[in-house]
């Protein structure tokens, strides 16, 4: 699979860009000029969701709508840039649910049109991979991009354009982690809380299948599967006792295929240098891991701070400064995408004749 997902169009201006992204549940701005985050603002919603045990979609949208101009406002302020300073507005275009991408979307264009900005619409997941650039990485590298929805290698050619090397072929390791977390029992976000819990567990209490399907893709549907056995064949006290054991050789498991992969489709592909990305990059045990490895190898690695893996503009802003930009006004009748195959199907958007003086009217009857 290829990602040139972006639109023809021009190219990147130069000057600091204002980026949104509102995929999910984070609120979140930033201003980002070439590789530098200038400022990034994410405004987490987790506590509101948390009495749902999940993202609950339309409470999402409507938590962005309240918070969405302050979060841009906070970030403009704190990079100590004005409107005049902008050269483009950056926005997440999809994957992600639909009707929170629609926010940021719907705000990024009014800021945009505004001003007669140019508008950059971004990939999410080009956007993760492009939280690297901020270290200084350059292509091409392999990048682990493993979040709530997408596990992938992904081989970055040139810029934020990448090729699929290998897939999940079930659940994505974030997913993994949620579903884990709640099966012991745990807060959400559940990645989060069992990445807390694991680092005073014993990695090696418990045992749980390889699960490494032949071939370069990844699997995590029987790790699940095997958790939920082990906590049924103990009794409540042993769990109760052993709960940071479970959740640490749970966490092992995971963390072993994504590195094992990872390091694995680098040798294949011949490239040195490896990257990762995405909210499960912000996983102690897989940057331990992974930094263990990639020494072990010889391969460079690149381990963003975890602000800029969990979901964030400054990201979209870096990426943004890869992909065209679309000038005013082709951009207004935009549409934001849930998945890539939507993206796919979507028409480029309408190139407008550029704004033209209002011809005078003539006056009736003359
Ligand atoms: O990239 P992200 O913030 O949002 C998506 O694009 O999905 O990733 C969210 C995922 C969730 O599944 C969350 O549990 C997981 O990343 N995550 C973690 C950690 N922090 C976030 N998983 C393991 N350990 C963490 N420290
Ligand atoms: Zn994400």
């Amino acid at each position: 699979m290829r990602t040139d997902l972006a639109e023809p169009g021009q190219a990147a201006p130069a000057g600091p860009i204002l980026a949104v992204e509102t995929s999910c549940d984070d609120t979140s701005s930033a201003v980002v000029h070439g590789r530098e985050v200038l400022s990034s603002v994410v405004s987490s919603q987790d506590e509101l969701h948390a009495q749902f045990g999940g993202v609950v979609p339309e409470v999402a949208s409507r938590r962005h709508t309240e918070l969405v101009n302050e979060v841009i406002a906070e970030a403009m302020s704190r990079a100590g840039v004005t409107w005049d300073d902008l050269a483009a507005v950056a926005v997440t275009q999809g994957p992600g649910l639909i009707g929170a991408l629609l926010v940021g979307l719907a705000t990024a264009k009014s800021v945009a049109c505004r001003r007669r900005l140019p508008l950059i619409p971004v990939n999410h997941l080009q956007g993760h991979i492009a939280a690297n650039y901020a270290l200084g990485i350059e292509a091409p590298f392999i990048c682990l991009v493993a979040s709530g929805g997408h596990t992938l290698l992904a081989v970055v050619e040139e810029g934020v354009r990448y090729r699929v090397a290998a897939k999940t072929l079930d659940d994505a390791a974030g997913e993994a982690f949620d579903k884990g977390a709640r099966l012991l029992g745990l807060g959400y976000p559940g990645g989060k809380e069992l990445d807390r819990l694991a680092a005073r567990g014993d990695p090696g209490f418990a045992r749980f299948p390889r699960s490494m399907p032949r071939g370069r893709g990844f699997s995590f549907s029987g790790l699940k599967t095997a958790l939920l056995y082990d906590l049924r064949d103990r009794d409540e006290a042993e769990v109760e006792a052993h709960r940071a054991d479970i959740a640490a050789s749970y966490q092992a498991a995971i963390v072993r295929q994504l590195v094992e992969k990872t390091v694995a489709g680098a040798q294949h592909e011949g490239l040195r240098s490896v990257a990762v990305a995405g909210g499960v990059a912000a996983n102690s045990g897989l940057r331990a891991a992974l930094t263990q490895a990639c020494e072990a190898e010889g391969l460079r690695l690149s381990l963003p701070p975890l602000s800029l893996c969990t979901d964030n503009a400054g990201m979209i802003g870096l990426a943004a400064g890869f992909l065209p930009a679309l000038p005013w006004p082709d951009y207004l009748d935009l549409d934001a995408f849930a998945s890539d195959a939507e993206a796919k199907a979507a028409r480029p958007p309408r190139t407008r004749r550029p704004e033209r003086a209002p011809r005078p009217r003539r006056p009736r009857g003359a």
